[in-house]
């Protein structure tokens, strides 16, 4: 039997430590066993009783007065398979940079011969910074995995780069390096809708909605990280590319058809997770409609039909496992198996919409209607899910 990998989790001061309990969770869930050393900055943001409560191992956060062991930062560097800090912060960014060991963490950092992986976490200024930039370019010359923070909303009201990766895909990152990541999706092409459509109306305005494309991508980096080649069609959306993933950007449900319809013949799985717009404005007005001027034409707007992607596609299906998606408001389920069977899908994933659920949400609740039945998935996270629909339908293509 192949033998159980250890991650040194290090936790540093800052708001995204909470996050690292996610992290843990996932590696565990992976198998991979999960030691915590903290900094003392991080115990003021999670309790290292939170740690010891999920690894059931002591957690470490200091030399002196936690545990019997005279050298902890030299047997907590030699239990590592790979030491992964995560959120990292600028100060200890430096420090690592500089090999300086003041606390328990940047000294099993030094002592560490095992991989080591950073993923940072700071204010958009403290990120950007060319002190914390060069750091980080020290630490990659020096062998380090940097695990670059997202752009967004940050906790001190900022935008911009800074926030922590999303735990779903530092776990990723790990595992690979471990060589424990799922390759079970090697070989196989798996092409997938995300996003909205928009319809324009005249140069200024348009019909969309509320899809945000985070569904779409996430299945298509858990599948990427599974070893598949993936092609996301993908509506405008603000979310980024994953890495190895091709993204064919499109702006209209017509657009999006004629993308998928080349992509289509060579997948094995084609997912279609894009909220696509059923109809467009029947004519494009070529200048901007005014409100005045144009009154009567803006009420009467026509509208005609947009192609159906998912049915036009699986009505000729030859090798594609076939995946929709069933956006409901009422009689979700009832509503996702008249899908399956209209949609010629082999699976369509079912989630409730309005009142602020699933659209443009980092988690959301699903169920897997197939032919065979249904199956409940609680809330989750949108890359833990991903996981599972990915799980799902291999175990119909194993069927097939
Ligand atoms: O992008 P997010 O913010 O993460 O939000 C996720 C989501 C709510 C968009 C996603 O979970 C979802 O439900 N996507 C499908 C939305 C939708 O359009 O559902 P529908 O029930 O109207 O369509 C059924 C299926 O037909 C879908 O697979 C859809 O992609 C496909 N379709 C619909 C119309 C059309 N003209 N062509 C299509 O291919």
């Amino acid at each position: 039997m192949e033998q159980q990998k250890t991650v040194l989790l290090g936790v540093t001061g800052c708001i995204a430590a909470y996050k690292a309990c996610e992290i843990l969770r996932l590696l565990q869930k992976a198998g991979v066993r999960v030691r915590v050393v903290m900094t003392e900055a991080a115990t003021k943001f999670v309790g290292p009783s939170t740690f010891e409560g999920l690894t059931h191992e002591r957690v470490l956060s200091s030399f002196f007065g936690e545990g019997d062991d005279p050298i902890p930062h030299i047997n907590l560097a030699h239990e590592a398979d790979l030491f992964l800090i995560a959120p990292c912060t600028a100060n200890t960014l430096a420090k690592l940079a500089m090999g300086v060991a003041d606390n328990l963490l940047t000294s099993a950092a030094l002592a560490c011969t095992a991989p080591v992986m950073v993923a940072p976490a700071a204010n958009v200024n403290m990120y950007c910074h060319p002190a914390t930039q060069a750091n980080i370019q020290t630490l990659r010359d020096r062998g380090v995995k940097v695990i670059e923070a997202d752009s967004g909303y940050l906790a001190c009201g900022d935008e911009g780069k800074g926030r922590l990766a999303e735990p779903q895909e530092i776990v990723d990152e790990v595992l690979r390096q471990l060589g424990v990541a799922k390759g079970d999706m090697q070989g196989m092409k798996v092409m997938i809708t995300a996003g909205p459509t928009i319809e324009p109306i005249d140069p200024v305005r348009y019909i969309t909605n509320f899809s945000s494309g985070k569904t779409g991508y996430s299945l298509a980096n858990a599948a990427a990280r599974r070893g598949a080649d993936v092609t996301i069609v993908s509506g405008p959306v603000a979310v980024d590319a994953p890495v190895g993933v091709k993204v064919v950007r499109v702006q209209t449900a017509q657009q999006m058809f004629e993308a998928s319809e080349r992509e289509f013949p060579n997948a094995d799985i084609a997912i279609f997770a894009a909220a696509v717009a059923d109809m467009r404005p029947a004519d494009c007005a070529p200048n901007k409609l005014k409100k005045r001027l144009d009154a009567e034409a803006l009420k009467a707007i026509k509208l005609a039909e947009n192609p159906d992607i998912i049915a036009s596609l699986a009505s000729g299906k030859t090798k594609q496992t076939v995946v929709g998606f069933a956006a409901e408001t009422q009689d979700v389920i009832e509503n996702a198996r008249i899908k399956l069977e209209a949609k010629n899908a082999d699976l369509i994933i079912a989630n409730q919409v309005g009142n602020g659920r699933a659209f443009g949400t980092d988690g959301n609740e699903i169920w897997l209607v197939g032919k065979e039945g249904t199956e409940h998935v609680p809330f989750m996270m949108k890359p833990e899910l991903a996981n599972i629909v990915l799980d799902k339908i291999l175990q119909i293509r194993a069927c097939n």
